[in-house]
């Protein structure tokens, strides 16, 4: 019987791979950067299912390419942006995705941004590693109090609730804002409050991103948004890069609009080395590694060939994006 053809975008460990070659004929791009759009092309003709980053756009071209026996696309991430969703489902083509695994992993590194940046511990060790702590100083490095301060949260999901649960350690008082969720039974177990955007913007000393990327929540913290905040307000996105313009947080940063910002995610990504970002002071930024933990990281691997495996069995997709395919 003939083996139905797989392709992976990425390096996968070693164990995983072995699991995959049980499915398939596994086609795997072993580099550490990601397939160009043409690579990525040639590679996945004729192919019947695709194990994919973030980092590849898989659109209708891709799709046309693959073929009609395109079983399944099986997204390594929670977030699906970089899938034309509503293509494959137009083709009845499942996509995974990878949800729930990676949610406390992801909100202990957001917390982690929150405190860096609010208690400045990046600036912190680079003035001791450049030799310019000369002595214990009144006034030096003075950063914001998480204790007591109030954190807006925009997207009360699963990380978003995350950050919620973490906060009340910290008596933190706690505004969130969801389009689809502001009545929710959770809010109240961790003592969050449901706002508008406007009053989230206005009264939270810390804001925090965990919207996914869609066409509402492009830019969806611009110049506006930024004006409104207060300024010591320190903005936290580990969410998707262009949910917020790079180029009004910049001008907010340096102009004292808003006091800080801690970006794990960025617009593009990777952030470029000359990124008027990169020059200022009061701006932690991370290569996309909130859901980089060990542990976390092979458990999304092993839930995307999960959903591969059902895909090409023509089984429901365990976690599938667009359960549409199956009506
Ligand atoms: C995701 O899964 O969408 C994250 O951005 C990477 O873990």
């Amino acid at each position: 019987m003939n083996q139905p053809h797989i392709f992976i975008t990425r390096k996968i460990p070693m164990e995983k791979l072995s699991l995959a070659r049980q499915l398939g004929q596994v086609d795997l791009w072993d580099d550490d950067l990601p397939p160009s759009p043409q690579a990525l092309l040639e590679h996945v003709q004729g192919v019947d299912a695709i194990l994919c980053l973030l980092t590849e756009r898989i659109d209708a071209e891709v799709m046309d390419t693959a073929g009609p026996q395109l079983k399944v696309i099986s997204n390594c991430a929670v977030g699906y942006d970089n899938i034309d969703v509503a293509e494959a489902t137009r083709r009845r083509i499942p996509v995974g995705n990878t949800p729930g695994v990676l949610t406390d992993t992801t909100a202990d590194f957001a917390f982690a941004l929150l405190m860096a940046a609010a208690r400045r511990i990046v600036e912190g060790n680079q003035f001791a590693r450049q030799g310019k702590w000369k002595t214990w100083g009144l006034t030096q490095l003075l950063g914001q109090d998480v204790t007591g301060a109030t954190l807006g949260i925009i997207g009360f999901g699963r990380i978003g609730k995350g950050m919620a649960k973490r906060a009340r350690g910290f008596d933190m008082r706690v505004l969130f804002y969801d389009p689809f969720g502001q009545d929710d039974p959770y809010a109240a177990e961790v003592g969050a409050q449901a706002v508008d955007l406007d009053t989230l913007l206005r009264q939270s000393d810390f804001i925090t991103v965990h919207s996914p990327l869609n066409r509402e929540t492009y830019h969806l913290i611009g110049e506006g948004a930024l004006a409104k905040m207060k300024p010591n307000a320190i903005l936290i996105n580990t969410a998707r890069g262009p949910v917020v313009d790079p180029q009004a947080l910049y001008h907010a940063l340096k102009g004292g609009v808003i006091l800080g910002a801690a970006l794990d995610v960025t617009d593009p990504e990777p952030i470029p080395a000359n990124d008027p970002l990169l020059s200022l002071e009061n701006v932690i930024i991370t290569p996309h590694i909130a859901s980089a933990s060990v542990e976390t990281r092979g458990r999304m691997v092993e839930m995307a060939l999960d959903n591969l495996r059902a895909g090409l069995h023509g089984e429901r997709l365990p976690n599938c994006v667009n359960p549409d395919v199956y009506r």
